[in-house]
């Protein structure tokens, strides 16, 4: 039986992890210490999903470990010698990271580390997936030329109609502090690779999404915006007028890729991996279609400052890794991620007010 080893696995991607991997009959070890409780209150709050994979996969094995714990982590790695590593535990939040800049850099940047470390010393030869972000091109895309339409921010140039490829430049912008404690992160683990020649992949992502994100204001756009949607809360739009773009892609999509590359591992990889043009939507077009699905109208009020270092427009271009992997594909679009996140949504509250 092949062993995984996942970090973050009550996270929305650990436990879409979770699941992918033992239902295809691997022994699963995950790794949560529940820290986004700590980071976000009781909304962030991940037990439900832990006991969730729990109960549904027996033989799933949850390690209550923080990765922060150079050496616990390191012994964890050298019992299970797992056949691959799935790095997915985070600071999400760049507004966060800014009131806890130690906490944003202890777990993104120097727990990634641990995970290297503990990776090249116990199994050098296991392919080490991290889940990295676009935020390591700071904001360095507001300055490519935009066009403004009447519902969204997009890209002047015939360059970018695909998106921003993985040669973007990361340097000499403002990514916010948790920007930059993912890029020390990104880097190291190309370098492990580079350097030591190990089977590692830093994954960029643009929205992450599915039904079992726990959506708080400060992560999770469409879970979040979708809660508001149900619960008829007032959503703040944060500058832009409203028409930033994100590429949302569903969880199991994420997974799927990182299945794809864990068949045929690369060498200190890089990859932008978002929804792409396709999945690509606005917070206004968000608005209508919560809207077009719920039935219920987007309460919401609009503040002129955006985010500090927030993407106008961002799209992946996938093409890189279809290019290395044909074989994979976006299989969930817009319609059917809002769908599943509104029933999760209502399926929570369901189970809250039993
Ligand atoms: N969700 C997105 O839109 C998005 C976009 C781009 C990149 N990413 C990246 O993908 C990864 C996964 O994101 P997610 O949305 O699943 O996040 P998440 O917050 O849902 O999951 C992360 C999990 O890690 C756990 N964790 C945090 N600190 C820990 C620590 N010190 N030790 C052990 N566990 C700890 C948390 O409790 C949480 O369950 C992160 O690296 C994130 O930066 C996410």
């Amino acid at each position: 039986m092949k062993k995984l080893l996942v970090t973050g696995s009550s996270g929305l991607i650990g436990s879409e992890v979770v699941a992918f991997f033992s239902e295809l009959g691997w022994k699963v070890y995950g790794i949560d210490n529940n820290m986004r409780a700590d980071f976000f209150g009781p909304q962030g709050d991940t037990r439900w999903n832990q006991y969730r994979l729990q109960e549904k996969y027996t033989s799933f094995v949850h390690s209550e470990l923080d990765i922060r714990n150079r050496t616990e982590t390191g012994n964890l790695v050298k019992e299970i010698a797992p056949d691959a590593i799935i790095h997915t535990a985070a600071q999400p939040s760049h507004d966060l990271a800014a009131s806890r800049p130690f906490d944003d850099f202890d777990v993104n940047a120097v727990g990634t580390l641990n995970l290297l470390e503990a990776t090249r010393k116990y199994a050098a030869e296991t392919p080490f997936i991290h889940m990295s972000t676009n935020k390591v091109y700071g904001d360095a895309p507001n300055r490519l030329n935009l066009a403004e339409t009447d519902t969204r921010w997009d890209y002047a140039d015939h360059e970018y109609q695909d998106g921003i490829k993985e040669s973007f430049t990361i340097d000499q912008s403002k990514h916010s502090l948790f920007g930059a404690s993912k890029v020390a992160a990104d880097v190291m683990v190309q370098e492990y690779g580079r350097y030591f020649n190990m089977p590692t992949c830093c994954l960029r992502g643009g929205c992450l999404t599915g039904p079992n994100h726990c959506g708080v204001e400060l992560h999770g756009f469409l879970s979040y915006l979708i809660k508001c949607n149900l619960e008829e809360k007032k959503y703040t739009i944060f500058g832009y007028k409203g028409k930033q773009v994100r590429d949302n892609i569903h969880s199991h999509d994420v997974v799927s890729f990182m299945y794809e590359f864990l068949k045929t591992p690369r060498v200190g990889e890089v990859y932008n991996l978002g929804g792409g043009r396709n999945n690509s939507i606005s917070i206004l077009e968000a608005f209508s279609l919560a809207h077009s699905l719920s039935g219920k109208e987007m309460v919401h009020e609009y503040v002129d400052t955006n985010r500090e270092g927030d993407h106008i427009c961002y799209i992946s271009d996938l093409s890189k890794m279809k290019q290395h992997y044909p074989g994979w594909d976006i299989s969930k679009n817009l319609e059917v991620i809002f769908e599943e996140i509104l029933v999760s949504w209502k399926q929570r509250k369901k189970n809250a007010d039993q």
